[in-house]
């Protein structure tokens, strides 16, 4: 008898027919998010679920799902999955890095353009049928180049963002968990620096570094208080990283000069505050959102889900302590 593989939301045609050549297949491709209880529902008799960040897999979920052997997100961050509970349970968990690396690097430097030159505010300015003709003093921006850049995260996607920025001539600071290797940081002209003076110093803060409980407000009120009033915050790592509202209270009173946001506390609603604010660009945690790098995406998680149900042994597994003998 096949298998059986819930998939949560719509993915990709060759990504469903791959699994399809193996497993007997549900899918969701009226991609309606699931709540908890229907989740629940969905992933009975199921052998594995390759899920989004969307899906939050904890203790209450795995309790009432004792067949489910693996979950394989579509995504590099892992925040919405308990790993502890998986392991403790014997569920393999497995998402999907690298593939995505590029997009996202390339999306932090779109997001920080847009957001120094205030992209958004002036197309609106065009959409209300409001633009008189160039006015010298009117929407400038701040330049990118030449300008101090504080990369918070210094893995793979943040040492990816320092080498797109080299164009931009940039004086390149990052803080990390880990300091990089030497060669690293030549090659990328990056200087190790404490959070703190990372933040006193930089023109531009870009944040690209895992949620953790460690991580959770990682820029609150007193981060943004060391800022520069001149400033520009970028996130495209995740909500809960920054206190939101904090950075609206900052925004509004004008203690940095604006923010780029990408994700958001509490998805996929977001604080309110931002909307009224002229100073922010935001976008719908769209990072890795290009056509190849989402299709990768899937076929990446879709691989894990197929090693783990056939081998146990799926190559991006987060948890290997859970025993091979329960693929
Ligand atoms: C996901 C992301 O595409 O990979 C991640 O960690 O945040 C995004 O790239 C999106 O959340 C779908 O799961």
């Amino acid at each position: 008898m096949k298998k059986k593989v819930l998939v949560t939301r719509a993915v990709f045609d060759e990504t469903l027919a791959y699994l399809a050549q193996q497993f007997e297949i549900t899918s969701n491709q009226a991609d309606e998010i699931y709540p908890p209880a229907e989740l629940a529902a969905k992933l009975q008799g199921m052998d594995a679920a390759v899920i989004t960040t969307s899906d939050r897999v904890d203790d209450a979920l795995l309790s009432r799902c004792p067949g489910l052997k693996a979950v394989c997100s579509v995504s590099v961050g892992y925040n919405h999955i308990d790993l502890a509970a998986c392991t403790r349970r014997g569920v393999m968990a497995t998402n999907t890095p690298g593939v995505l690396t590029d997009s996202v690097a390339d999306y932090a430097v779109c997001l920080t353009l847009a957001t120094c030159r205030r992209l958004t505010e002036g197309e609106s300015v065009l959409r209300r049928g409001e633009w008189k003709g160039t006015h010298l003093r009117e929407l400038l921006g701040i330049d990118l180049h030449h300008a101090t850049v504080g990369i918070c995260g210094f893995g793979r996607i943040g040492q990816v963002i320092a080498r797109r920025l080299k164009g931009f001539e940039p004086s390149i600071l990052y803080c990390d968990q880990i300091r990089a290797a030497p060669d690293v940081e030549r090659e990328l002209n990056a200087m190790f620096a404490d959070k703190d003076d990372l933040l006193r110093r930089s023109d531009i803060v870009i944040l690209i570094l895992p949620y953790t409980q460690q991580t959770h407000h990682f820029i609150g009120a007193r981060e943004l208080d060391l800022m520069k009033r001149k400033a520009v915050l970028i996130n495209v790592a995740r909500g809960g990283i920054v206190d939101d509202a904090a950075l609206v209270e900052a925004l509004k009173a004008r203690r940095i000069w604006a923010a780029g946001l990408d994700v958001y506390e509490n998805e996929p609603k977001f604080n309110p505050g931002l909307l009224g604010l002229t100073n922010v660009v935001l976008s719908p945690h769209i990072a890795s959102a290009s056509e190849p790098t989402r299709q990768a995406m899937a076929m990446t998680a879709a691989r894990n889900c197929v090693a783990a149900l056939t081998a146990g042994n799926p190559p991006n597994l987060l948890n290997p302590e859970v025993p091979k003998h329960n693929a």
